[in-house]
């Protein structure tokens, strides 16, 4: 590998002289845009969405049903007609599906693949090829899928020969929307009710998409159930703001003095929102305007004004709800006033990066007083600020990157994050949007 490589695209943040100021709506979100590209996909007739993410994961998702035969077009800036196929209509791919740095792309496609009655393989980078695939393995094995991949079937590439399956009742040992999308899509093509139970509910936007596609989809308490072989019939969905690409924008205008900012359509689902809810304790100033429903999801406008934050001990219940938001919540513990003590985030040692570990590392390197824990992490904040002037490595991990470029603007001194190319994974022109707000993100000038 030549040093380039190693550096990728390398961006500096730095205090400007000027607050944070402005509104913009954050890129549409990730896992509904995944879900409609799928859903529509699956259903009879045309489904079309507006404000679909065009990040390369979801783009990923799009390529693969392209190359599975379904025809989507692209009619403008997130504007996606998808000639849906039906639940029995999609054909055997002629090559490898490669579904790059996106664990959702790989998880919730196995579990359709599996009932498909085809041969696919799955693979993706050198992250996702890391990632436990077991997780949905082992219950779509229950099932009767006959699934390979490397390791005893615990990482990719997985290699899957399509068959029937027969119904489960799955208890999940972790709150996986993931886990539990790919069992509902297995369980979309095989006869009789598909049931899974998790430890706590993950994002439910599979059950709220697929049953406005027409499926039956039931909850009980912490079990969902579906019936197989429903007509899943084309929709328009109108994906709002990314929840999890708004984060970092609240943080970076939370963290710099005078900032007051306006994010607007951003999506609220309660089983999304415990960033909003964290921060609001930690002494946050976040409002929510005008509250209102698109496509069957709760949606607002949040304003954002610089607070001085206070550490807390995050209730572990939250995890969940906010799990991609740990990276810059540990960011923004670091220049609260006193402790914050995170628990019960293991899971976070098995996404795109170790988030504990990448975080602590770099957090560190910039002066945070940060203790990493086995399931989370324990920050003594500094209100003055931290000391900055280093260069962090992002990991290849999109949210790491953004997370150290957030803190960077509240730093003493400049931050460096190099390998940042994977932004554009979950927040294609995140520097640009950042700009507009007055932020100073820049590409780094390194010698
Ligand atoms: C996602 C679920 C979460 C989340 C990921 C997107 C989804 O992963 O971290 O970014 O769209 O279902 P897990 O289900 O593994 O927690």
């Amino acid at each position: 590998m030549q040093a380039d490589d190693q550096i990728g695209l390398a961006l500096t943040a730095q205090a400007g002289d000027t607050p944070l100021s402005g509104q913009f709506s954050p890129p549409g979100d990730k896992s509904i845009s995944h879900r409609s590209i799928i859903f529509g996909a699956l259903a009879e007739g045309e489904t079309n969405t507006t404000n679909l993410l065009e990040g390369e994961d979801v783009l990923r998702t799009v390529a693969a049903f392209r190359t599975m035969g379904v025809k989507i077009d692209r009619q403008g800036a997130g504007a996606y007609r998808i000639h849906g196929v039906g639940l029995d209509g999609l054909s055997e791919p002629d090559n490898v599906l490669d579904m790059g740095n996106s664990g959702t792309g790989m998880r919730l496609l196995a579990g359709l693949l599996a009932s498909q009655p085809f041969l696919s393989v799955l693979t993706g980078d050198g992250s996702l090829r890391g990632r436990p695939m077991g997780r949905i393995v082992k219950p779509l094995t229950q099932m009767g899928a006959q699934i390979l991949g490397r390791d005893n079937g615990r990482l990719a590439p997985l290699v899957i020969q399509g068959t029937e399956l027969v119904p489960i009742h799955y208890q999940s040992p972790v709150a996986s929307a993931q886990v539990k999308t790919a069992i509902l899509l297995a369980g979309l093509n095989t006869a009789g009710e598909t049931r899974v139970t998790e430890p706590a509910v993950s994002r439910d936007h599979t059950e709220r998409m697929l049953s406005a596609f027409g499926a039956t989809v039931q909850r009980d308490g912490l079990t969902v159930s579906i019936d197989g072989w429903p007509t899943l019939t084309g929709q328009s969905i109108e994906v709002p703001a990314d929840i999890s690409a708004a984060a970092f924008p609240i943080v970076a205008a939370l963290l710099v003095p005078g900032s007051d900012i306006t994010l607007t359509n951003v999506g609220l689902n309660p089983t999304r929102s415990g960033i909003v809810d964290v921060l609001t304790a930690m002494g946050g100033r976040i409002e929510k305007l005008n509250p209102r429903t698109v496509g069957g999801e709760p949606v607002a406008d949040l304003r954002v004004q610089h607070s001085q934050l206070k550490g807390i001990e995050v209730p572990p219940d939250v995890v969940p709800s906010a799990i991609d938001e740990f990276p810059v919540l540990f960011a923004a513990a670091s220049f609260a006033e006193g402790k914050t003590v995170i628990t019960g985030a293991e899971e976070l040692r098995v996404k795109e990066s170790d988030r504990i570990a990448a975080m602590a590392k770099g957090l560190t390197a910039i002066g945070s007083n940060f203790t990493e824990t086995e399931d989370g992490a324990i920050i003594i904040g500094q209100p003055d600020g931290l000391s900055g002037g280093a260069t962090v490595d992002s990991h290849t991990d999109h949210r790491i990157a953004m997370s150290h470029l957030v803190a960077g603007l509240a730093c003493k001194k400049p931050v460096t994050v190099t390998r940042c190319d994977n932004i554009n994974t979950s927040f294609p022109g995140f520097d640009g949007s950042m700009r507009g707000l007055g932020a100073n993100i820049n590409r780094a000038l390194l010698a």
